[in-house]
């Protein structure tokens, strides 16, 4: 899709995983870095998410990201030419308003480097996935506690803990898969209902929050990672503790740059005694 070359996953092995019982694994990356790690690790999707508003540029919320930070983000990502599918989130405002803007700012992604693109919701929004997958983008729902919309549900709780809203996100499921996604992410909905929904469709569910019996599995970068500090989302498992190795380091660095310890001799460039003592000399 893209114009970088590069060795790709193909997007049909994410539904043959399924199909296979394989695990997906699907991370968060927001930069080259992040995307050139995760995909040699054996990640086998990125999501260049509107977490990234939280996570590093410092909003509140997913809610202020624009189109030019996930397109700026998403190209980051596409230079790391990562094995791992790219999938670039679609920001909060660039795919409610019609179909004409969902698939204008999802062909921005795309030109950025993403595989394919995610959006949050159902009911209005399947016409949205409708039109992009038929421009040719593969499409990615996410279902469940949906961030962009957390104050019409009421905050940032789990969904789906009724036999009504549970009933009501199979068929949203099952309508997504109809309108077209490849894939869908359920987020923070009970384990026992995602389990439900992942039975009830052919194409790949990765949860967050969503129990063991999703097709996959994401985190946020930070999260997992322990970048992030401090209280977390119950389904947060901190694999690493990078907050405190940043730390070490950078007081480390301050320590030696205030005692004179660095640069020490091996950190400098040189200059011949015979080029100098004549530059010396100019110098008077
Ligand atoms: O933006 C994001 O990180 C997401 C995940 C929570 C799935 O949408």
């Amino acid at each position: 899709m893209t114009d970088v070359h590069r060795e790709a996953m193909a997007l049909p092995e994410v539904g043959a995983m399924k199909r296979a019982g394989t695990k997906i694994v699907m991370v968060t990356a927001y930069d080259h870095p992040s995307a050139r790690l995760a995909s040699e690790a054996g990640v086998d999707l990125l999501l260049v998410g509107d977490s990234a508003g939280n996570n590093v540029l410092g909003y509140e919320t997913t809610v202020p990201v624009s189109m030019d930070e996930a397109v700026m983000l998403t190209s980051a990502v596409a230079r790391a030419k990562p094995r791992a599918l790219i999938i670039g989130d679609m920001p909060f405002g660039s795919f409610q308003a019609s179909d004409a803007d969902a698939v204008a700012n999802a062909v921005r992604l795309v030109k950025a480097g993403a595989d394919a693109v995610k959006l949050e919701g159902a009911g209005p929004m399947l016409a949205r996935v409708r039109a992009i997958v038929g421009a040719g983008i593969p499409v990615m729902g996410h279902l469940g506690l949906t961030p962009q919309s957390a104050t019409k549900l009421g905050g940032m709780k789990a969904q789906g803990r009724t036999a009504a809203t549970a009933r009501q996100l199979v068929s949203d499921a099952r309508e997504l898969e109809s309108a077209g996604s490849f894939a869908i992410v359920l987020e923070a909905v009970p384990a026992k209902v995602a389990a439900h929904v992942t039975e009830a469709l052919a194409i790949p569910t990765i949860g967050i929050g969503a129990g063991p019996n999703c097709d996959g599995q994401v985190l946020v970068w930070h999260d997992l990672l322990g970048v992030n500090e401090g209280p977390a989302p119950r389904f947060v498992k901190r694999y690493a503790d990078l907050a405190s190795e940043i730390r070490r380091g950078l007081e480390a660095f301050a320590a030696e740059v205030r005692s004179g310890a660095y640069p020490a001799d091996e950190h400098a460039y040189k200059i011949s005694e015979e080029e100098l003592s004549a530059f010396e000399a100019d110098l008077g």
